[in-house]
């Protein structure tokens, strides 16, 4: 059969990353690349509107959409090819594995130890033509007869698949998994696994933007590994409305989203039991937290109910599923326990951060805990009452919708200041800037304000600097020029007034979200005893930028001079962990959530006049 000439695949070659991917003329080099499982930053799931995603033709010709001729640097998601190609990848373009950060002032305090799956290893006496009881009822009579007898209420279809197998290969001895989900409930033998095999646990924190996901040895309830990654769905959109969008519109995305969630986990899973020189199968148990339309989106629950006013989730209860029903493969007869949320966006992953940062929020006068992401969560705790909305802050805090945005990774610009009208960058790692980070966005914000070249409303003053000019018909601030570092190109980094605007959009929501909760309560903001800033992208940000560009309210100082701002880390890992090592934090979880109440901001008639009242500088 003749190939139709569109659908001709052509080689395209990465040299940088000794990789070499097909792409056929009627796709982007993005999609190709996703699809190979390369992966490029694509902050707007490549809809060619971020520039997240730019890499530089070497070799080849391409067609290009939207593209000027003159340009070197183009989208990815903009063009296809129409030759084999030689491709490089712009530093701040490269998915990096992201940093699954666990700092949240109780870090090296250990997990408590309760948790709903304990190991018992078993020897039992051999079928015989004398004894022949069946494999099932030679456990229970083996468990029966221990100094402290369990009597289990049913032996699991996953442990009696697994039975006759582990018995005769390991000379008739077991490890049986008990599962009790209370303490004094019915026990099950939830399946077994040979003699000796390490009890492990995985804690998942689903975010929009990244995954983020911890191995805990469910027998000491120590902490053997944490990793990252970029979540999959990015591919449908930065935010949220994209992906339920999406969902909603085409019935195989909403299918196709669910199936990247799983593979993340499945993936972080693997990597994080190889690092440890363990087996994906050694994983009995894992508890996820998300937010309520990552968690509906893993579930495989409609989503359209919860992208319209009134926002109704489809269920708000801890859910538990066999981990293999949802595609994902741990051990056998592995269970998943999806934390339960609070309503609208505000789903599991408040709440455990909520969990994780209860002796805090539990001391007497008022308390904020803030979850900053992409969603970005609130909660007040005032007089025994939560009160919890969510604020669609987008992924421009995190660097993404930015032009020159990253991750925070090496070569991140990660800090800002202007002194004596001259630009003074910190970089991680110490090299080449490639890009910005969130917290470098925050802060060379704070600083363009403070100097005066951007103005109070938001826009960047032309002439004021020689760094500022226009680009491509945009002004934009330069903070590092083109340059060339060991045979690579690095495109120029620099701040536009479409960055501005995207940070400001973001603030705002976020200001407004704590405004409106405050008033809600019938308090106001600077009335905030304590402000507890959570997440990963919260714990890198300087808090004098946020305060400067108005992200973060003007509170003065304890009475005893310390901060009211609490920076924690990612509260949400350290709560599903807990979750996931104690059955009593899995309890009190479920309680907070039927003690917070949502509030939907965006639906009261003070909203709009708010969000338009701090989208400048100074408020
Ligand atoms: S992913 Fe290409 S411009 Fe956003």
């Amino acid at each position: 059969m003749t190939e139709l000439p569109h659908h001709r695949p052509h080689r395209i070659d990465v040299p940088a990353l000794d990789r070499q991917i097909d792409c056929r003329e009627d796709e982007t080099l993005f999609a190709a690349a996703r699809r190979a499982g390369l992966r490029i930053v694509g902050a707007c799931g490549g809809r060619g509107h971020c520039g997240s995603c730019i890499v530089r033709v070497t070799e080849g010709r391409v067609h290009r959409e939207g593209e000027g001729a003159h340009r070197k640097w183009l989208r990815a998601c903009c063009i296809q090819p129409r030759s084999d190609l030689t491709l490089e990848v712009a530093p701040r373009s490269l998915a990096p594995i992201v940093r699954a950060d666990v700092r949240t002032g109780g870090e090296a305090a250990p997990l408590p130890l309760d948790p709903s799956l304990t190991a018992v290893e078993l020897t039992l006496p051999p079928a015989t033509l004398q004894d022949l009881a069946s494999d099932a009822d030679r456990l229970r009579r083996v468990l029966a007869e221990r100094a402290e007898p369990i009597e289990p209420a049913a032996i699991d279809w996953a442990a009696s698949a697994a039975l006759p197998g582990v018995l005769r290969q390991h000379g008739w001895q077991v490890q049986a998994r008990l599962r009790q989900a209370q303490a004094g409930g019915p026990l099950t033998v939830a399946s077994v696994a040979r003699p000796g095999a390490p009890l492990l646990g995985l804690a998942v924190d689903l975010g929009t933007t990244n995954a983020a996901a911890f191995l805990v040895d469910l027998a000491s309830g120590r902490r053997l590994a944490s990793l990252g990654l970029e979540n999959p769905q990015v591919a449908w959109g930065a935010d949220l409305i994209s992906r339920i969008n999406h969902a909603i519109k085409e019935p195989d995305t909403a299918e196709a989203l669910r199936r990247a969630a799983v593979g993340a986990i499945q993936s972080l899973a693997h990597d994080l039991t190889r690092a440890v020189g363990a087996a994906v199968t050694d994983i009995a148990d894992a508890v996820v937290c998300g937010n309520t339309a990552m968690q509906h989106l893993l579930a495989g629950w409609p989503v359209a109910q919860l992208g319209r006013a009134p926002f109704v989730a489809a269920a708000l209860e801890a859910v538990d599923v066999a981990a293999d029903r949802l595609g994902l493969a741990l051990g056998p007869g592995a269970a998943l326990h999806l934390a339960p949320s609070i309503g609208g966006f505000v789903g599991g992953d408040h709440v455990t951060a909520l969990l994780a940062t209860e002796a805090i929020w539990q001391a007497p006068g008022v308390t904020l805990v803030m979850d900053i992401g992409t969603n970005t969560e609130i909660s007040l705790v005032h007089d025994g009452r939560i009160l919890s909305a969510s604020c669609p802050s987008g992924p421009a805090l995190e660097g993404g919708h930015i032009g020159s945005g990253m991750r925070a990774a090496e070569g991140a610009i990660e800090r800002v200041e202007v002194v004596d009208d001259a630009l003074r960058l910190q970089v991680i790692g110490g090299g080449v800037p490639v890009g910005l980070c969130g917290s470098g966005v925050l802060d060379a914000l704070a600083a363009f304000v403070g100097a005066g070249w951007i103005d109070a409303r938001g826009r960047i003053v032309a002439g004021r600097h020689p760094s500022i000019a226009e680009v491509d018909g945009v002004r934009a601030i330069t903070l590092a020029e083109e340059t060339e570092e060991r045979h690579r190109l690095i495109p120029a980094v620099r701040f536009s007034q479409h960055d501005v605007r995207a940070v400001q959009l973001a603030k705002s929501a976020i200001r407004t979200g704590v405004k409106l909760l405050c008033a809600e309560a019938g308090l106001d903001e600077s009335q905030i005893h304590r402000f507890v800033i959570a997440g990963a992208f919260g714990a890198y940000i300087r808090v004098e930028s946020a305060r400067a560009i108005g992200l973060l309210p003007p509170l003065p100082p304890a009475p005893d001079g310390t901060s009211r701002f609490q920076q924690v880390g990612n509260a949400a890992g350290l709560g599903v962990q807990q979750m996931l090592s104690s059955r009593e934090r899995r309890a009190r979880a479920a309680q907070i959530a039927r003690q917070a109440r949502y509030v939907e901001l965006s639906t009261r008639s003070d909203f709009q006049k708010s969000f338009l009242q701090h989208i400048g500088f100074g408020s």
